[in-house]
């Protein structure tokens, strides 16, 4: 028996707060040799609660990383920090060091807007903009110059929508309001919003959480052809999914980030004994 087995062994009988108690550093390989984004000594507090503690964590260039956890261990909070999203929020404070390529994430000279542009975000409850389909797409081409044409803009329309797995379903009634599509219907129109601007990173917060699971399959799909040319963090409650998506995983727990490491090794072969409770439904 190894090491680690016979701590993990020796363990078996503590709680989760005590065996948390002791974890000081994360385990696994948190670090990448081409990070797109890398994130060290992370905190955030929420006013008095310490939301996210001491997290650093690297996103490689073309990987999908998955964030996994219990509900409130911070996957969206620390999600949120990698395109300012949380500069939102009156009571959020937000500490350590943010990189995308060699720019700093949080320096004064960065524009929230066009960061956000560069870095998008899909929300896990679907959030149109309360205008036509065609419009909630051609939005950010728009403002941010993509297109020089009527054809040009029509075209990139159609692309995101199809790429998205919604064109079809939507293409006879483009000026129809985007708010009166079904749930998942809606969300596969935020993603195709998001993906119209060409992000590098696209960060998805439990994307599927609402759709069916033909939409689901679809998304997936897009995940898998997305990461040819982007970076993709996506939050997931859905050990299936993220085995599915994912080339790593990263575990966190009541704000500390556990164990990170290749996809297919934290679900067969987890190192610490949080992660192990997690993902064999042992937990609590
Ligand atoms: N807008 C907010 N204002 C105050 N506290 C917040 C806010 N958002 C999150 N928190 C707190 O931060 C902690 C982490 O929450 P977060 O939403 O990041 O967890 P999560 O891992 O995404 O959970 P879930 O799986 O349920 O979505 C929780 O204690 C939560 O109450
Ligand atoms: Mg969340």
């Amino acid at each position: 028996m190894n090491t680690q087995a016979l701590q993990n062994n020796l363990m078996k009988d503590k709680s989760n707060e005590a065996i948390l108690a002791e974890h000081s550093k994360t385990i696994g390989q948190p670090f990448c040799d081409n990070p797109k984004i890398s994130t060290r000594d992370v905190n955030v507090y929420y006013a008095e609660n310490h939301a996210i503690q001491d997290v650093s964590l690297d996103m490689g260039q073309n990987e999908v990383i998955a964030l996994i956890g219990p509900s409130g261990c911070g996957k969206s909070t620390y999600l949120r920090c990698l395109n300012r999203m949380n500069d939102t929020i009156d009571s959020c404070r937000v500490s350590g060091k943010f990189i995308i390529d060699d720019i700093d994430i949080y320096a004064k000279s960065q524009d929230p807007v066009l960061l956000r542009a560069r870095v998008g975000m899909v929300f896990q409850k679907p959030n149109p903009f309360p205008k036509s389909i065609y419009d909630n797409v051609a939005y950010g081409p728009k403002i941010h110059g993509l297109t020089s044409n009527k054809a040009e803009l029509d075209d990139l329309v159609e692309e995101s929508l199809s790429k998205a797995g919604l064109f079809n379903e939507v293409k006879d009634r483009l000026g129809d309001s985007g708010t009166g599509l079904s749930g998942g219907q809606q969300q596969r129109l935020c993603i195709a919003r998001t993906i119209a601007v060409q992000p590098e990173v696209i960060l998805m917060d439990e994307p599927a959480s609402a759709l069916d699971p033909i939409a689901t399959a679809k998304v997936e799909e897009l995940i898998n052809e997305l990461r040819k040319n982007y970076t993709i963090v996506i939050v997931t409650h859905s050990m299936q999914q993220a085995a599915r998506v994912s080339q790593r995983t990263a575990y966190f727990h009541l704000g500390k980030l556990i164990e990170v490491g290749e996809t297919k090794q934290i679900f067969t072969n987890p190192l610490h004994e949080l992660t192990e409770r997690y993902i064999t439904g042992r937990f609590g």
